[in-house]
């Protein structure tokens, strides 16, 4: 097997490996701009429910397929599953990462130009027209976004290309630490603004005649995509545990902590925002221009702007890097080529699909799918379409088709842990799942 003996060499190795898939821009953009929307803390409330009752499940399962076969998530399909046509979910799940992977380098890109920008602007007084104005010039110019779309892809793949142990694992030990130590700097110096107050009302203080079905739905998509759920990811990164762990209490771990730093980046955006009159609900552009218009104008602003681009990036990437893995694993595998290989395969591939999509976002350049420009259609049909079915295919599949005693052996690591987990788990994979997924999607359809 073209993979060879690679594996993680700790526990604490994975959880943070894949604590560094799950926080990224759904942690320091989405959510925060999601919760604005949505009225502050009744989100939160369905946001943080949500998560447990379903989050927690769907990640477990997805564990479970590669914990039980060390194998990528297409082959996993078919060991479990010899006969029938569940490997499909595989190949599906493959296009549904290559896509995803492109737009989302494309942010990363946005981001080093951000950090540039803040490095650029020391010194030199800036209004938010001057902010808005240049991050306009540089996605209009076209090939900046491109280039830096592409430095992005060739550093992720290149921490890929050396493996797990030497590459993510050792790149995840260093860099999440760092993101949760940098985030605490942030929260602590966020106590000092004026907004601070405002922003933990905002967060903590619920509305809950807010709360709307288009409220849980958000909530939803949010979970799944903060999650990096229904990419087969944590199928991929398991399929590279050897060790005996405690698989439920892993997730749980890692479901929080990605929890936390979203309550944590809303606290310090929000206290930001509420400080220098920015509307919370500013959607998008909340941390490419509102945030600078910020680090402009606070003491120590550009120091501020630096650490915080430095984190997003760090995120960003640690986030890229997780969908990457599993293209490579999934081309390791299936076509038995090296490790390298495949990562110069991927850095073709998403090389040529994000410049398209940094292009579509070009004034005057038409490359437009379903009235969206091809960067929002990505965007639109990953999250909303793509993600959902991979999810109500993987909860059918271990609800209803694996079989139990790989489920139990798994969860329990040959009886070391308690079973407690099962049965509740299984009844949520079955049918509450797929209910609420096939709810999402009648929602969205009509
Ligand atoms: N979970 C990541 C975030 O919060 C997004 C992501 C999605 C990462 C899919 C990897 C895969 O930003």
């Amino acid at each position: 097997m073209a993979r060879g003996d690679d594996a993680f060499k700790s526990g604490i190795g994975v959880v943070l490996t894949i604590i560094g898939s799950a926080v990224g821009f759904g942690n320091f953009w989405r959510f925060p701009y999601l919760v604005g929307e949505n009225g502050g803390a009744a989100f939160l409330f369905i946001y943080i429910i949500i998560s447990i009752v379903l989050g927690i499940p769907l990640i477990v399962s997805e564990y479970l397929i590669g914990r039980s076969t060390h194998k990528d998530f297409t082959g996993a399909f078919k060991s479990l599953n010899p006969n029938g046509k569940w490997y499909l979910t595989g190949y599906f799940t493959i296009l549904t990462v290559i896509l995803i992977t492109a737009f989302y380098c494309v942010i990363g890109g946005w981001t080093l130009q951000a950090l540039l920008q803040t490095i650029a602007s020391i010194g030199v007084p800036q209004t938010t027209q001057d902010i808005q104005k240049s991050f306009g010039d540089f996605i209009n110019s076209g090939w900046k976004p491109v280039l830096l779309d592409l430095i992005f892809i060739l550093i992720s793949c290149h921490v890929v290309s050396r493996g797990i142990a030497k590459g993510s694992e050792k790149f995840s030990r260093i860099l999440i630490p760092t993101l949760f130590f940098v985030i605490m700097i942030m929260c602590i110096y966020s106590f000092t603004l004026s907004g601070f107050s405002d922003s933990i009302k905002f967060l903590f203080s619920p509305d809950f005649s807010k709360i709307t079905l288009g409220t849980i739905i958000d909530a939803f998509g949010q979970v799944f995509f903060s999650l990096s759920v229904g990419m087969g990811i944590y199928a991929t990164y398991a399929s590279y545990v050897k060790k005996e762990e405690n698989v439920v209490k892993e997730q749980a771990i890692i479901a929080l902590s990605d929890t936390a730093v979203a309550i944590l980046a809303g606290i310090i955006i929000f206290a930001a925002a509420f400080s220098f009159g920015i509307k919370p609900d500013s959607g998008p552009t909340l941390v490419f221009i509102a945030l600078p218009s910020f680090f402009a104008k606070m003491p120590f602003g550009s120091l501020f702007g630096i650490l915080f681009y430095v984190t997003l990036g760090i995120a960003a990437m640690t986030s890229a890097i997780s969908l990457i893995e599993v293209l490579a694993t999934s081309f390791i595998d299936q076509f038995d080529i090296s490790r390298k290989k495949a990562c110069m395969l991927i850095v073709l591939i998403e090389g040529i699909i994000g410049a398209v999509c940094a292009l579509s976002q070009v004034d005057g350049i038409n490359i437009n799918i379903m009235g969206q420009n091809f960067f929002d259609f990505l965007d639109f049909l990953t999250s909303n379409w793509m993600l959902t079915i991979i999810c109500i295919l993987t909860s059918v599949f271990i609800g209803w088709k694996m079989d139990r005693n790989v489920i139990e052996k798994v969860i329990t690591q040959n009886g070391r842990f308690s079973k407690w987990f099962i049965k509740p788990y299984l009844f949520i994979l079955r049918f509450i799942v797929p209910l609420a997924l096939v709810v999402l999607i009648v929602n969205r359809i009509s």
